[in-house]
């Protein structure tokens, strides 16, 4: 599959991710404006560029850190089983916690980590997720704040991977196959 030819056309700019993530991150102040310290937790990898940016906007007290979970392996499909491959260092118990995705297809990732994290008990968790593909959806999950709802295409850049390439674009690419009439 990785060997089919392909061209990424540009869905998303940077410019437009820039001005959506100040929107975002000025809701995001109105909800944690009285927090001690806000634990953002990046869901690795895909939200690396993300979460960078993000917490850079964000004028609040932080603390990051990062889990990492994995549903796709190196295919275009969701296995739907949902693998951690690194928990998050600091405890959150009692602590206000931003989860911080990529992109929500079938949403098995998200519910998975939100259903981890909640049985250790944070004072406030939300969820933020700069893609949402919502006619891709199997359970029943919306993130809290969404960047932008897409329709069912296959996006790279900024953070997010075909085969582990294009993550480094600055903008949100779809995927266009070369061998397809
Ligand atoms: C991708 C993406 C999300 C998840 C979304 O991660 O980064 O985490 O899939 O899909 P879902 O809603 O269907 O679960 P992937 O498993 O490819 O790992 P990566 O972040 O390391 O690229």
């Amino acid at each position: 599959m990785t060997h089919r030819p392909y061209e990424i056309d540009q869905l998303i700019s940077a410019k437009s991710i820039a001005a959506r993530i100040e929107e975002l991150c000025a809701d995001i102040h109105a909800e944690f404006e009285d927090t001690d310290k806000l634990v953002v937790v990046g869901l690795l990898r895909g939200s690396f560029v993300f979460i960078a940016d993000l917490v850079r906007e964000l004028n609040l007290p932080v603390e990051v850190d990062f889990l990492e979970a994995s549903s796709y392996g190196d295919g275009m499909e969701s296995s739907r089983e949902v693998r951690i491959f690194k928990d998050i260092r600091g405890k959150i118990e009692g602590r206000d916690v931003l989860v911080v995705e990529d992109i929500v297809d079938t949403g098995h990732t998200l519910n998975h980590v939100v259903q981890i994290l909640s049985a250790r008990k944070p004072a406030r968790m939300k969820t933020i997720a700069l893609l949402d593909k919502p006619s891709r959806r199997e359970v029943d999950l919306a993130a809290d704040w969404i960047g932008f709802s897409i329709p069912d295409e296959f996006v790279v850049g900024y953070g997010i991977d075909f085969a582990q390439r294009n993550r480094n674009l600055p903008y949100i690419g779809k995927v266009r196959f070369t061998d397809q009439a």
